[in-house]
């Protein structure tokens, strides 16, 4: 089973990710929990270019090293890991660039979902966790977790995270129109609630997409 994880910075994704492998491990799963950009070494150095907030990325050019880093993982990593019938969960996927590049930076839509088709190699989540968050709320996680004076703009931040407060109010909202268009697919979750009372919504969906397909 593919299982991906979205929302915007700070929005718990890492946290579920975690609970969720362990959540699996545990009913004898073979768990594999990536991130994106990353997971493999060409992708780790993508992410580096990616993040590294003295970089000057292009709005196509950033698009372009997210399809390069997501195309590397998914044929090197992903596909032969469900291959061999085992459960992948990803910290972002390609909802991440219709929601970041094309809501957040106005990049076309047609355009994306191509990329997103090629990149992905037409991989489909099974199932994909959007934890809802408002910028405002995601920022002041951020920074406590960082124990930092609150600010919009910060060295302590990386370069996806400078990009503004409005930029993300573009994402979230990007998202919720994601999420209206893939009601099968994507579970809207409060990412306000306790990180224990997403991880049983989180459990309750599994289990009942496993009754179905089994
Ligand atoms: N449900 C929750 N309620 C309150 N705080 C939370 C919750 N989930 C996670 N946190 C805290 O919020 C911070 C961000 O969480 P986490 O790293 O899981 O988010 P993320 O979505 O992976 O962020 P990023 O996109 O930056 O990787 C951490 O300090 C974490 O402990
Ligand atoms: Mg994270």
């Amino acid at each position: 089973m593919l299982i991906t994880f979205e929302g915007i910075d700070g929005a718990g994704k890492s946290t579920q990710v975690m609970k969720l492998k362990r959540y699996l491990q545990e009913r004898g799963r073979e768990v594999l929990a990536l991130r994106e950009p990353g997971g493999t070494p060409v992708a780790e150095e993508i992410r580096e270019l990616l993040l590294e907030s003295r970089n000057d990325i292009t709005p196509v050019g950033e698009l372009l090293l997210f399809a390069a880093s997501r195309a590397e993982l998914v044929q090197q990593v992903i596909r032969p890991a469900l291959e061999n019938g085992n459960d992948v969960i990803l910290d972002r996927f390609y909802d991440s660039t219709t929601a970041y590049q094309g809501y957040g930076r106005g990049l076309d839509l047609d355009m994306l979902a191509e990329i997103n088709r090629i990149a992905s190699c037409s991989l489909v989540p099974d199932v994909t966790f959007y934890l809802d968050l408002t910028p405002e709320d995601a920022l002041m996680r951020k920074f406590s977790e960082k124990s930092l004076p609150l600010a919009f703009e910060s060295e302590e931040l990386d370069r996806m995270e400078n990009s503004g407060l409005d930029f993300y109010r573009r994402v979230r909202e990007g998202y919720h129109k994601i999420g209206g268009e893939n009601p099968n697919r994507i579970i809207i979750i409060d990412a306000l609630l306790s990180p224990s009372e997403i991880h049983r919504k989180i459990i309750s969906s599994i289990d009942a997409l496993c009754t179905k397909t089994a």
